[in-house]
């Protein structure tokens, strides 16, 4: 195995201890298991550029307490005893933590952007798939619509309408790979040098997208209600990023008033607004709001969609809805670049809307989201309790926890993945910065077990039971 243990040499701890803490680390979360080979003294303190005595003293105490086993003429190798930890499994599921540990062979995951894989629907999707090889097969042999294939923009179309309450022609409409992808299009497409209006927090990526193409950003600070419109009408930006119906990464919903209020300065100072309604399909609280686009008369805004959070992140399929106003250009950029996305992909997604087995896996996404929901607010409520404040647990398939105990950010993070568990901070959403530990706990992608059984675990490596 090349492994590259990482030593501080600033630290006060010796480097012999965080050599044994790394390995140990390693061997309790499995990404050492029982059998593997390790480095033998003199490479490791060669590639690591320290004595052997030091690796010797490491190996040692491993040795001693049973970690590694060394075998004559062979070399050194990882002896510890990993068994799979069975979550339904009620004899391990109140074992003091150094057990659960042992048991724990696989990260539990609380990534934002991952899908359950027990849930999706991959029975219909094949149908599906080879239903369109079947049905366009003359068309998959011609090259595709630079703007996305009319099939599937015409039912993006429909289904924007209904579900969100968005008005707009099917021509209005540019598939593409990604978001960003499609606002590097939209950077071209507007081609003159703008200050960019930007929550902040944000979307740290489409704010990289914009900052690459030398735009200027204004970090635009969020109240309770949404957007703070005396910081837009302070700095009148030429366009606005908002993320109206589940702000990134906080998780608001802007209300109804600040959603008028902004169309309005957006008309009358002729700016546009962009509205990412990336997750918009799940709320779980109130009335649905309806988008921005939806409300909008003055043809200011720009909406963008995908199918990577409600459908699969790995199809690469997204959307923009761009006013007319813009489609001259559009088409002209478009053409250039052609269509990102495979004719294939989108005639699959078309088919599998039209024979209703988008609405029916929506339907049932929603319906798994809003119990996953409950389970996680419980668990955080009760193995947590007063050391973190919940918010953003209204909308979407995540939460947010602000952490008040006396460690850094960093080592929550790595305390949690040395007990097995992956949490992420919202830090690098912010241009300017932020007082508060907040981490995300996505829980699309995590069962119900694991979600109970990660929670317990971080509630232990960050030492509140
Ligand atoms: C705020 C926001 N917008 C858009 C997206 C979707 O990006 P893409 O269309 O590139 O998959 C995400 C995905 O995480 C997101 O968090």
């Amino acid at each position: 195995m090349d492994l590259t243990p990482f030593l501080d040499r600033e630290s006060n701890n010796p480097l012999n201890q965080q050599l044994i803490e790394f390995f140990k680390s390693n061997m309790h979360n499995g990404r050492i298991k029982k059998g593997m080979k390790l480095p033998s003294k003199r490479h490791l303190a060669k590639k690591l550029l320290i004595s052997q005595t030091t690796v010797e003293r490491a190996y040692d105490q491993l040795l001693a307490e049973g970690y590694i086993l060394s075998k004559a003429r062979s070399g050194i190798f990882a002896d510890y005893e990993e068994l799979f930890l069975i979550h339904s499994d009620p004899k391990t599921a109140e074992l003091p933590v150094q057990d659960i540990n042992v048991l724990t062979n696989e990260i539990i995951d609380f990534h934002y952007g991952h899908v359950d894989s027990s849930f999706f629907p991959f029975s219909a999707w094949r149908k599906s798939v080879v239903a369109s090889l079947d049905k366009y097969s003359e068309k998959l042999c011609r090259p595709g619509d630079v703007l996305g294939e009319i099939e599937l923009r015409s039912l993006i179309t429909e289904y924007l309408y209904q579900s969100r309450g968005v008005n707009c022609d099917p021509n209005q409409i540019i598939i593409g790979a990604s978001t960003s992808y499609l606002l590097q299009m939209l950077c071209h497409i507007l081609n003159t040098g703008f200050k960019v209006g930007f929550e902040e927090p944000g979307y740290p990526r489409s704010r990289e997208i914009f900052e690459l193409n030398r735009k200027e950003i204004i970090p635009l600070p969020l109240d309770s209600e949404g957007l703070r419109m005396d910081a837009v009408k302070k700095n009148i930006p030429d366009l606005i990023y908002v993320t109206p119906s589940h702000q990134y990464p906080l998780g608001r919903i802007m209300t109804i008033n600040r959603r008028l209020e902004l169309l309005k300065w957006a008309a009358d100072n002729q700016s546009y607004i962009i509205e990412d309604d990336y997750d918009g399909e799940f709320r779980y609280s109130g009335q649905p709001t309806p988008s921005l686009q939806a409300l909008d008369r003055e043809n200011r805004v720009i909406y963008l969609g995908t199918f990577s959070k409600s459908f699969l992140p790995t199809l690469r399929i997204s959307y923009m809805i761009l006013p007319q106003s813009l489609l001259k250009k559009a088409t002209e950029v478009t053409t250039l670049f052609k269509q990102t996305v495979s004719s294939n992909n989108q005639y699959a997604l078309a088919e599998f809307i039209l024979n209703g087995e988008w609405q029916k896996h929506l339907n049932r996404m929603r319906k798994l989201y809003r119990k996953k929901r409950k389970i996680i607010l419980e668990a955080v409520k009760n193995e947590l309790g007063d050391k973190v404040n919940i918010h953003g647990e209204n909308s979407g398939p995540r939460i947010l926890i602000d952490v008040y105990l006396e460690l850094s950010e960093q080592e929550l993070i790595q305390k949690a993945e040395n007990h097995g568990v992956r949490v992420y901070p919202v830090s690098d959403s912010y241009k300017k910065g932020s007082a508060l530990k907040t981490m995300s706990l996505g829980f699309s992608g995590v069962s119900e077990e694991e979600i109970k059984r990660g929670i317990y675990l971080l509630s232990k490596s960050w030492g509140i039971k």
